[in-house]
């Protein structure tokens, strides 16, 4: 893994934003993995005012989004599907066509699950994958004791993952229980990967996956074995890890 140490959330964004623009840039055809949270809104930010400033085209990529919340259409304002839109898509010049991003009203959830694995295999697999981490260590939606054989699945969220998401809804019976998620082995299949980590709340979590053992415990571990991640990490969050030098390994 490598790092690149940052001052705070806004240069973490403006760093992950160059650094994707780069790519977006030098590729004639590119498929990108998304993800959703607090932490990429300042990266979405970022691309776009550049479309806005330089009109940076993206009409030849194509994205995937890690994972879409059971039982909310995309009309629900917190539907990952509505915060895509809202954050991203609606505002620079990818067709939607090329963007895709699991159903979690699909009548047939295992169908769903199946068909979202074998259009990104179509696409030739996700060459930059976007993460954000949760605290317990998730990665997507994949919580602690996901195995790592798998490809997208139905998640039961875990109770820390459902109060941390409650600040979108408007109380907690609201936030779902379950979601659809592109699995860890979906995840290291992509290229390369790109994780973004901001602020004190995840403090914990990157001192684990510096400094803990890669384990199906704590899903983030898992990326210490793929060959090609960056990690965009700002102070706060660095403050807990001793053993900085692991990290550019
Ligand atoms: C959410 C998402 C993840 C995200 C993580 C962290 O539940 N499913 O993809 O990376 O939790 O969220 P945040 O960036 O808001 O801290």
């Amino acid at each position: 893994m490598k790092l690149i140490e940052v001052k705070d959330y806004q240069e973490m964004s403006q760093v992950a934003a160059d650094y994707l623009l780069s790519k977006v840039k030098s590729s004639n055809q590119l498929t990108l993995g998304l993800a959703t949270g607090g932490t990429p809104q300042g990266l979405y930010e970022a691309l776009i005012n550049d479309h806005k400033q330089n009109r940076t085209s993206y009409q030849h990529v194509s994205s995937f989004n890690l994972d879409e919340y059971i039982g909310l259409s995309g009309k629900h304002p917190n539907s990952y599907y509505h915060y895509m839109n809202d954050h991203l898509f609606k505002h620079i010049d990818i067709d939607s066509k090329n963007t895709h991003i699991p159903s979690g009203k699909a009548v047939d959830l295992e169908k769903e699950c199946e068909a979202y694995d074998e259009k990104i295999c179509l696409h030739g697999g996700i060459d930059l994958q976007i993460l954000g981490i949760g605290s317990n260590g998730h990665i997507g939606f994949n919580e602690p004791g996901t195995s790592f054989d798998t490809n997208t699945h139905i998640v039961d969220l875990a109770q820390s993952t459902r109060e941390a998401n409650a600040r979108y809804f408007d109380s907690m019976d609201e936030v779902p229980s379950q979601a659809i998620t592109m699995g860890i082995s979906s995840i290291m299949k992509s290229k390369e990967i790109l994780l973004l980590v901001s602020g004190e709340a995840k403090q914990v979590a990157m001192k684990k996956l510096v400094e803990g053992e890669i384990s199906e415990h704590f899903p983030a571990s898992i990326l210490n074995r793929h060959e090609h991640v960056t990690v965009i990490a700002d102070k706060e969050a660095l403050a807990m890890v001793k053993g900085l030098e692991l990290l550019n390994r």
